[in-house]
């Protein structure tokens, strides 16, 4: 598995239910958190690595958070707000502070087929926001002021020539 970068448009479909967890599932969510420490990232959306499930995963240590995956997730309770700089491996070089809710309720399944719920709050709940929005086929470069996407909009379009000389090679 390896790392779709901005503008693939499989990064803006909406990705699907996963069905069920059999032996490919849990090989494809392995290759994710793998793709996830290699690329240093604190967290990936199965679509990044060219997978169109509703899978993510993340680890925040700082907070006692390992490697997680969750399945079919969804969100509620979006509560308060918080700004803070997020970046996106499939936008490599570009960083700009994306408007959050500081606190969320997430429920899904985990990779045995159990319900998981929790509340996040902080940095987590701003990664779970950014990677549920990889599912919805939502790029962080749309929630970015109008100033930021001026800014780098150098870098958007060096992403967008490449992808298209790499389809047209
Ligand atoms: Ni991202």
């Amino acid at each position: 598995m390896d790392i779709v970068l901005y503008p693939d448009p499989i990064l803006r479909r909406k990705a699907d239910p996963l069905e069920q967890i059999d032996d490919e599932v849990r090989a494809k969510v392995a290759e994710m958190f793998e793709l996830m420490h290699r690329q240093k990232g604190v967290g990936l959306a199965a679509p990044q690595g060219g997978w169109s499930k509703r899978v993510l995963v993340y680890h925040y240590p700082e907070d006692g958070i390992e490697d997680q995956v969750l399945i079919n997730p969804t969100i509620s309770n979006l509560q308060g707000q918080a700004t803070g700089e997020e970046g996106c491996l499939s936008f490599p070089g570009i960083y700009a502070q994306i408007e959050r809710a500081d606190q969320l309720d997430l429920e899904a399944i985990d990779l045995e087929g159990r319900a998981v719920r929790f509340t996040a709050r902080g940095f987590p709940a701003i990664i779970l926001q950014h990677e549920y929005d990889h599912l919805e086929g939502v790029l962080f470069h749309t929630r970015m002021t109008i100033a930021d996407r001026l800014r780098h909009k150098k870098k958007l379009a060096k992403l967008e020539e490449e992808y298209r000389r790499k389809v047209h090679a």
